[in-house]
């Protein structure tokens, strides 16, 4: 388990395995640097001159032999242009670093980059993101292979953050423990969403949810199964299971850290643990990767488990409808009208635009928490993929003031969203000859007409969507969950507490 610490201090005086400075570009170095290279009576100074370190951003090079210091051995990082530096690029920095070390096998080590002064950034935004830069780093998945590959013999452990004077000492101490918290629900979202559909079903879901209510004394867990989401008339969602032999499971987990009567932030996370499309069924080529199609359900889940270890003085509560989407001979077929809870009856053109169908009924039952908002989180179209690509989010919202808040949450932590509009016109794209809409409104605008149709069953209340079909998962050699967008759902729901804090005082 990695550990993180702060404190302030002379580079010189540090006792470590390994001290991180930083080199800005055209060869300046920085404070740090520059101290080390006056007592080492220019060592430093000697190497960049040579042409070994030029500054470049995320460039790293490992020094053995400093004379004069404390430290076993010095790691130069590359900052890039003095004038450009911000948050995004020290983290780059900062991450790099941390990874040739770990590689190298060094166990420990003291960074001098969380002193250095950022454009528009603080040192909350700095040792928040960067701790959860390391954790995102040296993440790996590799439970289930027989010859475990166990990475470098001697990995990464304890992390040391200077700051630049004492004041911010206590402050700093809470950023990092937050950011710990965070960095944890963030890894228990990968491991679930890494996790093949043969091992993480509906059923499996449930119990891991059910198991956190151990270590989390504000936490609540209630799982509704087939025959209780029956008698609510949950249709559109047993819809999508019926074609599984997986019974489907709504998952109920509430962290109520404010007074009962606070209205609660409702989290809605799409849990299809495996999206075969059913009988409209998906070509075959990279049907493997729908296994990620829990991503929403496992920022849910990952995000609870860090709201509930910080004990956040808030109440939110996450509902999870999770599901299979197989074709069988029960399961449902296009042309199909199903009656959602809401009573609003649905036309299924297409069996593979089933993460609607079973957020629809969850929202429905999100409403009776008489929520403050509701946010649900979903990989929810390709579409989304194509508009925004791997970058952004796509954020889609009834009440812009929200809209603006959770845009606002993720430019602080660097788990970006990006808004696109949900005007009226695109419901129109959602009629249908036979029920009150289909369930697909037409290649134009996917992303949109997707969240045109969830937006028609969360009445009034304010409501944001993120479509996070091109954040949860990396394809490629770095195939895997991301743990994206826990940083921005944690950090919209710290600022609500703040808020609510504020409000009381
Ligand atoms: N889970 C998929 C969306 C998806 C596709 C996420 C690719 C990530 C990568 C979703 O259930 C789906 O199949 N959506 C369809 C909707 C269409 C039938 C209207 C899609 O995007 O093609
Ligand atoms: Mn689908
Ligand atoms: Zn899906």
């Amino acid at each position: 388990m990695l550990e993180f610490s702060v404190k302030s201090g002379a580079p010189e005086k540090q006792r470590t395995a390994c001290l991180i400075v930083g080199v800005f570009e055209s060869r300046r170095l920085s404070a740090a640097a520059e101290t080390i290279d006056q007592v080492s009576d220019g060592f430093i100074s000697a190497i960049t001159r040579r042409g070994d370190m030029d500054g470049d951003l995320g460039d790293t090079l490992l020094l053995h032999g400093v004379p004069n210091i404390q430290a076993d051995r010095v790691m130069l990082v590359g900052l890039g242009k003095e004038r450009e530096l911000d948050t995004r690029g020290l983290i780059k920095a900062t991450r790099a670093a941390v990874e040739a070390l770990h590689h190298r096998g060094t166990a420990e080590c003291v960074s001098h980059l969380s002193e250095i002064n950022v454009r528009g950034g603080s040192i909350k935004q700095v040792l928040r993101q960067s701790v959860v830069a390391i954790g995102d780093a040296l993440y790996r998945f590799d439970d289930l292979k027989t010859d475990r590959d166990l990475g470098p013999r001697r990995p990464l452990r304890k992390v040391t953050f200077i700051l630049p004077t004492r004041r911010e000492l206590m402050e700093a101490e809470r950023y990092v423990r937050e950011a710990t918290a965070i960095s944890n629900g963030m890894r228990m979202a990968k491991n679930l969403a890494n996790m093949p559909g043969n091992l993480l079903t509906p059923t499996t879901m449930a119990e891991h949810a059910r198991k956190m209510t151990e270590t989390h004394l504000h936490l609540s867990v209630e799982v509704l199964d087939q025959s209780r989401m029956e008698a609510l008339g949950m249709n559109a969602l047993l819809a999508v299971a019926r074609g599984s032999n997986e019974p489907p499971k709504l998952i109920v987990m509430e962290h109520m850290g404010a007074d009962a009567d606070t209205p609660p932030i409702v989290l809605v996370g799409k849990g299809v643990t495996f999206d075969s499309g059913g009988i409209s069924i998906k070509p075959g080529a990279d049907m493997d990767q729908m296994k990620f199609d829990m991503g929403g359900a496992a920022a849910t889940i990952g995000v609870m488990s860090a709201v509930a270890e910080m004990q956040l003085p808030i109440n939110v509560v996450g509902i999870i409808p999770t599901v299979e989407n197989m074709p069988d001979g029960a399961a449902m077929k296009p042309g199909d009208v199903i009656r959602s809870m809401s009573g609003q009856t649905i036309e299924v053109l297409n069996t593979d635009a089933e993460g609607r169908l079973i957020l629809c009924d969850a929202l429905t039952y999100a409403t009776r928490y008489k929520p403050a908002a509701i946010i649900d989180i979903a990989t929810l179209t390709g579409a989304c993929v194509i508009a925004l690509g791997h970058h952004p989010s796509g954020l889609l919202s009834n009440h812009d003031p929200l809209a603006q808040e959770v845009l606002q949450a993720g430019d602080n932590v660097n788990d970006r969203a990006w808004q696109l509009p949900l005007w009226d016109e695109y419901q129109d794209q959602l009629k249908s000859n036979f029920a009150d809409m289909a369930n697909i409104g037409g290649r134009a605008g996917g992303t949109i007409t997707a969240a045109a149709f969830l937006s028609r069953f969360v009445g009034d209340y304010h409501w944001a969507h993120l479509d996070i079909a091109g954040t949860a998962w990396k394809e490629g050699e770095e195939k895997g969950a991301t743990g994206r967008p826990v940083p921005l759902l944690a950090e919209f729901l710290m600022n609500r507490a703040q808020q609510q804090k504020d409000s009381d005082d």
